[in-house]
Order: structure tokens, then sequence, then C-alpha cells
């Protein structure tokens, strides 16, 4: 059996109700990309040859999160076996009768799951096996359900938890959900399972006890707890984020950047860091950074849609949005603010400032508390800083404006009128300096306090 034998179909029509909330369980994000994204990626990595996702009713962004692969729609939640069956039609021209073909049900709410163990599922059909069942011993077996095995050791049943006696209960081995079925007998084991439950749903796991009264041989598959991880609540969310995080946090030590506190750093499914990059405490990375080599992220920045040059130094404080790019030893320092704009090789933005669409050259200096104002209330326009400038400290550049290579600004300017190349522009009030008032100020201020005791 190659992997062209091999479709998924990946549930994810389940509503969720233990999440209480408006959006569907499998689009809330785990590592900044929705959960059913991550078993998606599982499947990918496989390599099957199909993938159908079952969504329920007006579940359109779903079906928008998953595309290109194909979805159906399961008209009614009744259970885990009704929605495989939902994917039925879908499948009609896949497996034919041979026992050659492999139908892989993943559940959406399962983001951990490696494609490594789904190569693992498809060995054990291969040795045999009509049904294979992915199982795992978590800590707390909780409510999940529970492989029940006969004396030889194989797979008997499996038992939800609401519907389990206490023996039944005490059972430690349970179940992930993912099932690698024999394409030519699903349907039709399917096609027999009722919903005298606990819950009155149709259950998937029900298939296994009609296969064995079938005669067909039905295996356990092992794996990791931490893999298995299900997520049915916010607590679950939050469970199973820790453990990717975990795992990504030492990945990323292994491929040779420095984490100062790896605990507090954070990081999205995407991000990417090069070697000798150096991450200090309380870092947030949102999806879509990628860190070049030898740069460092100081403590307590928050980066999203960024990508950060080599050598660059970020932060501490400090805020990148999506399109900032910062060039090759570019600095962006404490309480900065970066938004759609690039800063060239070089470039510092150190202190307190907002740089938002706009174009910084190589080597320019943008002093502390300057702004791009960007926005009119309408539309948003672009700020052009060439090289070398200088820009002085609390300027505001109101955009559209072009800073030509060489300039300087004033500081305290408000920049309206594009400024040509090695011009210097000054755009305040002037000062009035008189001599000695100060002195006679005072005095007449202390004057009227003692008139008024
Ligand atoms: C299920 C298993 C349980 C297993 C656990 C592992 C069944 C009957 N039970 O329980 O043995 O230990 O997963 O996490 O299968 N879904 C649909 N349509 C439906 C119902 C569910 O598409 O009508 C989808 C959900 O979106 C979800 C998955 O199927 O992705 C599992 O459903 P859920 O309700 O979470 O099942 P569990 O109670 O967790
Ligand atoms: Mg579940």
């Amino acid at each position: 059996m190659t992997v062209d034998d091999v479709a998924v179909v990946l549930l994810a029509a389940g509503k969720g109700t233990r999440m209480k909330s408006e959006i569907p369980k499998v689009l809330h994000p785990l590592a900044g990309q929705p959960l059913v994204s991550h078993a998606l990626a599982a499947a990918g990595a496989l390599g099957a040859a199909r993938c159908v996702v079952v969504v329920g009713p007006g579940m359109e962004h779903v079906a928008r999160a998953v595309a290109p692969h194909a979805t159906v729609v399961q008209e009614r939640q009744q259970g885990t076996a009704d929605a495989v069956l939902a994917a039925r039609d879908a499948l009609a021209d896949f497996g034919g009768d041979s026992d050659d073909s492999t139908v892989l049900v993943l559940y959406a709410d399962t983001p951990l799951i490696r494609a490594g163990t789904l190569s693992r599922m498809i060995a054990a059909r291969e040795a045999g096996a009509a049904v294979a069942v992915l199982g795992f011993r978590p800590d707390d077996p909780a409510e999940y359900g529970r492989l029940l095995r006969d004396d030889k050791g194989g797979l008997e049943a499996i038992v939800e938890f609401r519907d389990a006696d206490e023996a039944q209960r005490a059972v430690t081995l349970c179940n992930s959900g993912v099932m690698a079925v024999s394409a030519a007998r699903l349907w039709g084991l399917l096609d027999r399972v009722g919903n005298d439950n606990a819950k009155g749903e149709y259950y998937l796991t029900d298939i296994v006890a009609l296969a064995r009264a079938d005669g067909l041989a039905c295996a356990i598959v092992e794996g990791d707890a931490a893999e298995m991880l299900g997520v049915n609540s916010r607590n679950d969310l939050a469970a199973a984020e820790a453990v990717w995080q975990q795992a990504r946090r030492a990945a990323a030590m292994e491929d040779g950047a420095t984490l100062l506190d790896p605990d507090s750093v954070w990081f999205s499914h995407d991000t990417r860091l090069g070697r000798d990059v150096v991450v200090g405490p309380s870092v947030f990375f949102g999806p879509g950074v990628t860190v070049a080599d030898g740069a460092e992220i100081r403590a307590f920045c928050h980066l999203e849609g960024a990508e950060i040059g080599p050598g660059a130094i970020i932060g501490p404080f400090a805020r990148l949005r999506p399109g900032a790019v910062i060039g090759k030893g570019a600095r962006v320092g404490n309480f900065v603010e970066v938004k759609n704009a690039v800063l060239g090789e070089g470039a510092k933005a150190n202190h307190l400032s907002y740089v938002g669409d706009a174009t910084v050259g190589a080597g320019a200096n943008i002093g502390a508390g300057t702004i791009t104002c960007n926005y009119d209330g309408f539309l948003k326009h672009r700020t052009e800083i060439g090289k070398g400038a200088f820009i002085g400290s609390n300027t505001a550049l109101v955009a559209p404006v072009n800073v030509g290579d060489g300039a300087i600004v004033g500081a305290g300017s408000t920049i309206t009128k594009d400024v040509p190349d090695d011009a210097i522009a000054v755009a305040r009030g002037l000062q009035k300096t008189r001599q000695g008032a100060a002195a006679g100020y005072r005095a007449g201020k202390i004057k009227e306090k003692k008139a008024k005791k």
C-alpha cells in the first residue's frame, strides 16, 4: 500500500459546544493558525492522495480555511459515524472492492498529531488489520473513549466514557479518534452503526465491534499522549498550546537559536529563525515572522508579519506589525512601532516612534518621538526617507511626503512638504528669548501670592 491508496477524511463539523463560543471549535487558533489546519498539515506531510473535510451547514469560514481541499457538508451533527458517511459520495470512486485502500479518519480537534504516527497507522493496515485505531495513555483518561481488548490483546471494541461501566472506565488505554479503515469495508460497517447510546449519536467508534463480529482483525497502534490531546474546551486549547510551544522552543534551540528564557517565548506555526538568533525573555511571535542569522530580539517584543534582516537588533519593547521589513544591521528600539515599512541596512529608529507606510533608506537615523502621520482619517499615505537622512527628535512627517538622501530635519518639525536631497528643513515656531525675563516674572508671582494670604 502506498500513500496513493490513502484518502483522509477530516471531521470538522462538530459544534464544539464545550468551547462555549460563537466561533466553530476548529477555527480557534493554536500557534496562530486554526485547529483544523494543524491536522490538515499532518495529512499533507503524510502525502495522502485525497483529503475530504467534513464541515457543518453554514461553516463557509471553515471551508475557506481548508481550501483548496474539498469539503462536504454533514447536514445534522449526529455523531462521528454520521460525519464520515457525509464523505461517502465524495469518495465513491476511491478504493473499490480491494482491501488495499485505506480511509484515514482524523479529527480536526486533535491538532498535535504527526505524519510519522499516521504512517504507523497505514503500516498496521498493511499488516492485515481491517481497522487500526490509534490509542494512547493520558495522565488523566478523563472522558476519552476506552479501548477494550480481548484475551490476546487484540482490539475488541471501543466504549465511550458516557456509556462505560465502572470497570471499563478504569481502562487507561484511550481512543485518540484516529482510525485507518479498509476502504472496501468502511461504508458497509458505517451503515450498520446505530444510535442507541448515552448521547443518541452515531459513534464511529462502534465500527470496531461490528468489524470484530464480521471476523475482521482490528489493531491498536499506541502513540505518545502529548500528540493525541483532543481539544474540547478552552482549557484543553490552552493545554494543547502549551505542548506545542514547548516542542517549538526545543526545536528552535536545537536549530541554533538562543532563547534566554524559553518558557516566556511564544512562537507561531510559521515562525522562522536563522542561526545564532538571540531571543530575550517575553517575546511573542505572531504569524509570518522571519528572523535572519545573528539578529537579536530583546525582551518584551511583539512581532507579526515581519522580516528581520541579519544582525538587526529589535527591542526591548518594540512592536513590528505586518509588512515591517528590517534591513541588515538595522535597529528598532524601545517603544517603536513599525508597520508596512522598510528600514534599509543599518537604519535606526531607537526610541518612541511610529514608522508606518514608509521607506527608510540605508543608514538613516530616525530621532526619538518621530511619527509618520500616515492616515488622514480616510486614506493611508506613504513617507519616503532617503539614505543617510537624519530626522530630528519629535518630528511629525505628514504623508505623503519625501525626505531626500542625506537631508536633515530639525527636531520638533512638522514636515508637510518634500525635503530635497542634502537640504536642511526646520518647521517649527521660532524661538524668542528675553534676557532676565524669568527673574522679573518670578518676583511678580511671589508678590501676587503674598497678597492673597
Ligand atoms: C471522540 C471519540 C472518543 C475519543 C475522542 C478523542 C467518538 C464517538 N468518540 O470523542 O472515543 O476518545 O474523540 O478526542 O468518536 N464531529 C463531526 N460531526 C459530528 C460530531 C463530531 O464532524 O456529528 C467532529 C468534531 O468536529 C471533532 C470530531 O468529530 O473534530 C470529534 O468530535 P467530538 O464531539 O469532539 O468527540 P469527542 O467527544 O471528543
Ligand atoms: Mg473531541
